[in-house]
């Protein structure tokens, strides 16, 4: 019998790739960038299992690629590179990576809010430039207060709910919105829910915690950033085209918003002559919500275990297309 074959599309932890060892040959992909959509397609041409992360496009010319392929594992808690329902009209489980990397994520998330409302990027680029001449002065680098402030949730989630959390340490009053209101988190968390115009207008600062789907796609534009206090920091690290960065590059350098912060951006690597790069009032990291040793080591376990799972024929931890089980007899 042949053995399955899988394809794992970028260099992950030894441990997670001795454990597909033992269900399959493994195949990974060498280089630093990613594979194209032909050299995907051609390392599928032959593979049962397939795991990517979200600079893999999934979609159904690429799976035209793999007719053999059994099983996605996404190596992410998000799925917009993945053609879910493609996958499941063609049988093809998916799995991804709830819940472990909430807290790592959200702890970006602070810090994030924290550098833009205390100035740190700013202000470390001008101690490096040479700037610091004296050592105090009561009027430089005066920046937002934190403590009591009101912290905007919106998309209240695994992630949403840990930022929320750390926003409740730092005495902020938090509120929010969600697709659908969470009464039972109002309650334990002393969390308010709000409609979205009212969050907008009343946070110091607006959290997004949202998925990237065709609704959400631009949420914040040109309005709802002309709705925000123009003391108010965005805080973006869902998915870049969550925002539009011509609006917030305009908002930013006419001061509708005191600062963003961004941890994921639209185009994503963002290129190095952006004009949103020319902002001091702008933090900005590349996409490292996730990149704790410990979170990136458990989220390639569980990505593997998922494959394993797919490729065994057994259910995986984490399906986000579990209505396909009773096609395949689980
Ligand atoms: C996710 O899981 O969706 C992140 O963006 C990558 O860690």
């Amino acid at each position: 019998m042949i053995n399955p074959r899988v394809f794992v599309s970028r260099k992950i932890f030894p441990e997670a790739l001795e454990l597909l060892s033992q269900v399959a040959e493994v195949d990974v992909w060498p280089d630093e960038l990613p594979p194209n959509p032909q050299e995907l397609g051609n390392k599928i041409a032959n593979a049962d299992g397939l795991l990517t992360t979200i600079m893999d496009r999934i979609d159904a010319s690429i799976l035209d690629r793999a007719p053999r392929l059994k099983v996605i594992s996404q190596l992410a808690v998000g799925l917009d590179n993945v053609d879910v329902e493609e996958a499941s009209r063609r049988g093809i489980l998916v799995g991804f990576t709830p819940g472990i990397l909430s807290k790592a994520t959200a702890d970006v998330g602070f810090a994030l809010l924290l550098s833009a409302a205390r100035r740190i990027g700013e202000s470390e680029r001008w101690v490096r430039a040479g700037g610091w001449e004296m050592s105090f002065h009561p009027m430089y680098w005066l920046g937002a207060e934190v403590n009591g402030a009101t912290l905007g949730i919106v998309g209240l989630g695994q992630i949403g709910l840990e930022m929320a959390k750390r926003g409740l340490g730092f005495d902020m009053r938090v509120i929010y919105h969600s697709r659908t209101r969470k009464p039972e988190l109002e309650e334990k968390y002393g969390l308010e829910y709000v409609p979205p115009q009212e969050l907008l207008s009343e946070s110091d600062f607006v959290s997004l915690h949202i998925p990237l789907t065709p609704e959400t796609r631009h949420f914040i534009s040109e309005p709802e950033l002309r709705m925000m206090k123009p003391t108010a920091i965005l805080i973006n690290l869902a998915r870049g085209p969550v925002v539009d960065p011509k609006a917030l590059y305009t908002a930013l350098s006419e001061k509708w918003i005191q600062a963003a912060a961004l941890d994921v951006t639209d185009p994503e690597p963002i290129p190095p002559d952006d004009p949103l790069l020319t902002l001091d009032n702008l933090v900005i990291t590349p996409h490292i919500g996730s990149a704790s040793v410990s979170t990136r080591r458990e989220m390639c376990m569980v990505a593997a275990r998922n494959l394993a799972a797919g490729i065994r024929g057994e259910k995986m931890e984490h399906c986000a297309n579990p209505e396909i089980y009773p096609s395949k007899g689980l």
